[in-house]
């Protein structure tokens, strides 16, 4: 028996083991209670006492050398595992989901690059607004139909039947921007108003109560009327290609004489006309003029020096004529199917 536990031991210690297989299949041979250990120690029951002793000693240092081995070999091969895991550059990367830009934030991040471009700055003014900024300093007549409860939202109004400088509304355009820029500092004046804008409407497919707008003021000496259709002539090309036409058509706001609505020509279809430009060749995008000079003195600036030309467009109307998305109301659910889309366009 003594001879059996040496070769045992040589052969323990010899044993290759690779695999958590291997590792199995060495547990089930030696340590199960089937194995070879238990059987020795069975056997043991049966040494004569004279031998008892030396077998008894190299018996326990067999089955210390074996499971010595079992369990260093164990927690190798679980701490290989624990590191391939870590550095395995074979396997697939988690993909990582990106946010994506609100197709009214692209458009009007754009508009803000084209004008920057050409030394306009930005500035911003209150969503709550007055009567005074939103329409008495833009020369709107007391009467004037924009002021009427139908598109105005009020905050609070000083009487009911009448408006008054005083009230307080939700700005309806940003042109309020324009007023509050030129109160506060003389030209030279260069600036553009991004903002949000609020209208008593019914909400449907072509109209919302809310919308977006970009403003633009320019006032300094000797601004002139071609000075405004070239700076616009040149935002059109930036923004909808080099090809682009532009028209100015007669058109009347109570802030700027002359005033104009501009179209530009059809993407599209190039001109030829087809259903987005209702076969025209034109589709409309903004409205300009020069400022009033009633709008400049009273915000305090000389109009026998300074003329300027200002101008207003609707941004979901430009989002609408770029992504052909013709429900507006689509721009303000924030259906994650919608918004997925503008995922590569920022
Ligand atoms: N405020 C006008 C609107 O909301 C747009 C506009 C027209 C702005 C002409 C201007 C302008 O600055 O000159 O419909």
């Amino acid at each position: 028996m003594l001879h059996k536990i040496t070769d045992l031991l040589k052969e323990v210690s010899a044993i290759n083991v690779k695999t958590p297989e291997d590792l199995e299949l060495f547990r089930l041979k030696y340590l199960s209670k089937k194995g070879i250990l238990s059987e020795l120690f069975e056997d043991f029951k049966n040494v004569t006492s004279s031998e008892k002793k030396e077998v008894g000693q190299k018996l326990n240092q067999l089955k210390q050398s074996a499971f010595e081995k079992y369990n260093s070999i164990k927690s190798q091969l679980a701490s290989d595992e624990d590191s391939t895991l870590a550095i395995d550059l074979t396997r697939p990367a988690v993909p990582y989901p990106f946010g994506s830009r609100h197709p009214i934030s692209i458009v009007r991040n754009e508009i803000i690059n084209i004008f920057s471009r050409i030394g306009f700055i930005i500035s911003e003014g209150p969503e709550i607004e007055d009567d005074n900024h939103v329409f008495t300093k833009l020369n709107f007549a007391p009467e004037h139909p924009a002021r009427d409860m139908q598109d105005t939202f009020y905050i609070s109004r000083i009487s009911p039947e009448d408006s008054n400088p005083e009230d307080i509304l939700l700005r309806t355009h940003t042109s309020s921007v324009q007023v509050r820029v030129m109160e506060g500092q003389q030209p030279p004046i260069r600036t553009i108003s991004p903002g949000r804008v609020f209208r008593n409407e019914a909400i449907s497919a072509r109209a919302h109560c809310i919308f977006h707008q970009v403003e633009g003021l320019y006032i300094d000496e000797n601004v002139s009327f071609a000075d405004l259709k070239q700076t616009l002539l040149f935002f059109a090309r930036e923004m909808f290609g080099k090809e682009t036409e532009i028209r100015l058509r007669p058109s009347y706001f109570p802030f700027t004489e002359p005033s104009a609505e501009m179209d530009v020509s059809c993407k599209i279809c190039g001109g030829k006309g087809c259903n987005v430009c209702k076969y025209t060749g034109w589709l409309e995008i903004l409205g300009c003029g020069m400022v009033h000079p009633g709008v400049l003195e009273a915000c305090n600036i000389d109009s026998k020096r300074y003329t300027g030309f200002a101008f207003g467009m609707g941004i979901e109307r430009l989002a609408m004529l770029r992504y052909q998305v013709n429900d507006l109301r689509l721009y303000f659910e924030n259906d994650q199917r919608f918004l997925d889309q503008f995922r590569t366009a920022f």
